[in-house]
């Protein structure tokens, strides 16, 4: 038996981001978890849902960059603290070691094993959030993480979002092969389905 949840988004978990801004000159981190991946490819674009209130937009729109900063598990504190209070009142310009790539207008967190520099792409204007597409136009990740040149998340061990629960959660088991898993189920090769 099915029970409607009323439209309900229930793509949950998200993986939780720190976003990096300069706001009336200073760096401002906020946290971030309604991202989305988008034209997967030689141009690699990223967007965050960000409710309109909040003081990093103001940076977001007039300095048209922003960084994407993936924590793990041992920051989770400081990831909470940065969506917990708003740049308008409190100063989290210290929280993290920074540091810039070439814009300088996006500040990114030292920390952080991976961080991705964007530039503004286009702003998509709902009613109570601003949806910031952002090009990404360099990734710095730390060494550490790469196993065979590839990112590995269970170096990374990010911090994974569940809005209805109001729950951080982490990583488990990788559970199978992509684009392969599948194959198995092709066709005449069913027998044992
Ligand atoms: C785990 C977590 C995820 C969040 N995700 C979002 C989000 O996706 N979009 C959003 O607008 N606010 C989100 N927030 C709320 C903002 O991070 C929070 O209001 C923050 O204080 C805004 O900071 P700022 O005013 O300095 O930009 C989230 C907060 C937490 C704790």
């Amino acid at each position: 038996m099915k029970k409607k949840l009323e439209a309900l988004n229930c793509l949950y978990p998200m993986p939780t981001v720190l976003v990096g801004t300069v706001v009336n000159g200073r760096p401002n981190f906020t946290t971030i978890a309604h991202v989305g991946i988008m034209n997967v490819g030689k141009q690699n674009y990223i967007s965050i849902s960000s409710w309109k209130g909040h003081y990093s937009n103001i940076g977001i729109k007039e300095k048209g960059m922003f960084s994407i900063n993936i924590p793990s598990e041992d920051m989770v504190e400081e990831t909470d603290y940065c969506g917990i209070f708003s740049g308008k009142d409190t100063d989290k310009s210290t929280i993290f070691e920074i540091f810039y790539g070439e814009m300088k207008a996006a500040p990114m967190i030292s920390q952080a094993l991976i961080n991705m520099e964007c530039k503004l792409y286009k702003t998509i204007d709902f009613p109570a959030h601003d949806l910031f597409i952002g090009e990404i136009i360099e990734t710095y990740c730390d060494e550490k993480v790469l196993t065979d040149n590839a990112v590995d998340l269970s170096k990374v061990k990010p911090v994974l979002f569940d809005m209805h629960r109001k729950q951080y959660w982490k990583l488990g088991e990788p559970l199978a092969k992509c684009w392969d898993i599948g194959r198995g189920l092709k066709k005449g090769d069913m027998q044992n389905h």
